[in-house]
């Protein structure tokens, strides 16, 4: 992953704070996949989450590249472009989440994902993904739900 500037830049990953948790907790369980979860299946998730900061402009996933993480959307907004569209695919803003595409059907990334403004994202590896999902597989459904639809989505071009 390079910066804008040209510049190679290591994201720095850190464990969420109390007032993040809180927000996962609270605020994030009211919207969209995230309203399906129990208590436990999100209590599950924040135990795998790391932060991470972009700053605007930053392409976070390359499309076709592999997939090696799922985000959710903290602060900021964050563009989907695909090869070929004359259109953005979508704008993302906080509490949405992407990447979950390349992980549920082991695809490279079908779109690129570049910060609109400078961000801050709650980051679940592959490898923590995967875990999480063979430790609660009633996750797998309503995260597919979302992968599905925007995979039709995706197949309109
Ligand atoms: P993934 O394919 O892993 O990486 C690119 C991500 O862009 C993809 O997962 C989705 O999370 C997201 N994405 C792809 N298509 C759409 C869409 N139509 N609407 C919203 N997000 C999308």
């Amino acid at each position: 992953m390079a910066d804008p500037s040209g510049a190679e830049m290591k994201a720095h990953f850190y464990p969420p704070g109390e007032k993040e948790l809180d927000w996962l907790q609270k605020g994030i369980k009211k919207v969209g996949f995230f309203s399906k979860l129990t208590p436990p299946q999100l209590e599950a998730m924040l135990y795998y989450m790391l932060m991470v900061n972009y700053p605007k402009g930053y392409c976070i996933c390359e499309e076709d590249a592999a997939g090696d993480a799922l985000y959710i959307i903290y602060k900021g907004s964050v563009l989907i472009t695909k090869k070929g569209w004359d259109k953005p695919v979508a704008t993302l803003r906080e509490s949405d989440f992407f990447g979950e595409m390349s992980l549920l059907f082991g695809q490279p990334r079908s779109a690129t994902v570049t910060t609109i403004e400078p961000g801050i994202l709650f980051c679940l590896s592959s490898d923590d993904f995967k875990a999480m999902l063979k430790k609660h597989p009633n996750m797998v459904g309503p995260i597919r739900e979302v992968a599905e639809a925007r995979r039709k989505e995706l197949a309109r071009s």
